[in-house]
């Protein structure tokens, strides 16, 4: 069957400026990588250009990394397998990335940080105790028009308050109690 979506067309600029994977916070890895030359001496360096931007190293990124680098998967997975401060993924069942680059920051990152924390009886860099939610700190991830951000389960959310933000992650909360 046909698929009937209402969505208009995107705007061209806006699909100019869109990074070919439909992910922005490529376009800062992308810089990283060229600032190296793509050279896979600077494998650490992209690593933790990646943690710093995405919260942590999901397979799909590595596998970019490897091939911007030019290098095998088996070395990029040694690598980032072999230092513990990389993660390889949010061990929470939902992950909440809170970007506090400048843009975010400005905005009011700050408070969302310090309710989320609040809210969550745990920090940044740490996941619940009941294993259902895992906060992360990001820096820019290239959505800055939308400041502040976070990317909630792998998706862009914007122009967050500190109330928007809580009632994604009781939403979550919620779910798992009724489960
Ligand atoms: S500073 Fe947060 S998206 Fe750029």
């Amino acid at each position: 069957m046909a698929s009937t979506t209402t969505s208009r067309p995107p705007d061209s600029r806006e699909a100019a400026q869109r990074h070919p994977s439909g992910d922005n916070r490529f376009k800062l890895l992308d810089r990283t990588i060229t600032k190296h030359h793509n050279s896979g001496d600077a494998l650490i360096e992209v690593l933790h250009a990646a943690q710093g931007i995405f919260g942590y190293l999901e397979n799909d990124l590595l596998i970019y990394i490897a091939r911007a680098l030019r290098l095998p998967l088996s070395r990029v997975y040694g690598v980032a397998t072999f230092y513990h401060f990389f993660s390889l993924k949010p061990s929470g069942k939902h992950t909440f990335v809170l970007c506090m680059g400048t843009a975010c920051y400005v905005k009011g990152a700050a408070v969302i940080h310090k309710e989320v924390e609040h809210h969550c009886q745990c920090k940044f860099g740490e996941t619940t105790a009941d294993g259902n939610v895992s906060l992360v700190q990001a820096r820019c991830v290239g959505s800055c028009g939308l400041a502040p951000v976070a990317v909630v389960d792998g998706q862009v959310a914007g122009k967050l308050t500190a109330a928007s933000s809580l009632d994604r992650i009781k939403q979550w909360q919620d779910e798992e109690v009724t489960r």
